[in-house]
């Protein structure tokens, strides 16, 4: 497929998505938000792929937000049938996603890089969730994923009063993993992605699926899950490679079968 609003690059065993909409500060429309959940599920369906990370194209942005000006003149039925069902495509990724987050990461922004597995921000970075200015409130998935994160009384205060919070603040407040310098953020998500990719692909997607099912499960369910997916790991070519490697002291190489 081509793609108008995003780049897609293999680097590696890592695909690497740009939104590319610098003059919009890569605003996301809804054949952005489509494009990004086909790509990623073309990095997902591809064995050679192993991680894969979301950044924005430009120093200024990662992106400022659903497109408001394609927002404007919607209806409740319209927005409903519109964007959600590629939000939903790129919540159900099995592989892990990193955001390399450069600038702003405002409303729909904010919510991509929550919908990430890993986020690692530049010391410029700035997350919010300003929508109430707009008279509507986050929509793909903010006010949950960060209560289930940061807890009610900072969710409360930033949706509620749509201030920005610095990369530095987040990461405080255990949201973001790794602050690092102006132009740094692809690079080090980039040397983050090559170790994870070095691991078992099949207990990496395992792992993800797991502690997803920690955010969207009660614990009794969560623990009965994992416990599952434990004992199948043990089916795999890679665990007795890893367990091999470990005994023969060398480094496992794992094939993801
Ligand atoms: N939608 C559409 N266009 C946007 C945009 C957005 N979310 N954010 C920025 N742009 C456009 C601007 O309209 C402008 O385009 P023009 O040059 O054609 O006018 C261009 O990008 C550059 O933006 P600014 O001139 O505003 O740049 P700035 O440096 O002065 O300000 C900013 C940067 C503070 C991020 C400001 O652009 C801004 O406040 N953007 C909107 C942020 C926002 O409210 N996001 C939430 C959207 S709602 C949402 O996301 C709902 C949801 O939950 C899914």
């Amino acid at each position: 497929m081509d793609y108008q609003y995003i780049t897609l690059e293999i680097d590696a065993a890592i695909g690497v998505i740009t939104l590319n909409r610098p003059q919009q500060l890569n605003a996301l429309n809804w054949g952005l938000v489509g494009e990004l959940a086909h790509a990623l599920e073309t990095c997902d369906a591809d064995d050679a792929i192993r991680v894969m990370i979301i950044t924005g194209s430009g120093e200024k942005a990662f992106a400022a937000g659903a497109d408001i000006k394609e927002m404007a003149g919607q209806t409740p039925v319209s927005m409903l049938s519109g964007g959600f069902e590629s939000w939903e495509r790129i919540r159900k990724v099995h592989k892990p996603v990193i955001a390399a987050v450069n600038g702003y990461a405002l409303g729909g922004g904010c919510e991509l890089a929550m919908h990430c597995d890993i986020i690692v921000a530049s010391e410029n970075a700035q997350f919010g969730q300003p929508e109430i200015n707009l008279g509507i409130m986050p929509g793909a998935g903010g006010t949950q994923r960060l209560a289930r994160t940061l807890g009610k009384f900072v969710t409360m205060e930033m949706t509620l009063t749509g201030r920005n919070y610095s990369a530095q603040e987040l990461h405080q407040l255990g949201l973001v993993n790794k602050v690092v310098a102006i132009g740094q953020a692809l690079e080090e998500a980039k040397n983050m992605a090559r170790k994870i990719a070095k691991k078992s692909p099949v207990a990496a997607r395992f792992i993800k699926e797991s502690v997803l099912a920690a955010f969207e499960t009660p614990q009794e369910v969560g623990l009965a899950y994992e416990k599952r997916l434990f004992g199948l790991l043990f089916s795999t070519e890679d665990q007795k490679e890893g367990m091999q490697a470990f005994i023969e002291k060398r480094d496992a190489d794992f094939k993801g079968r």
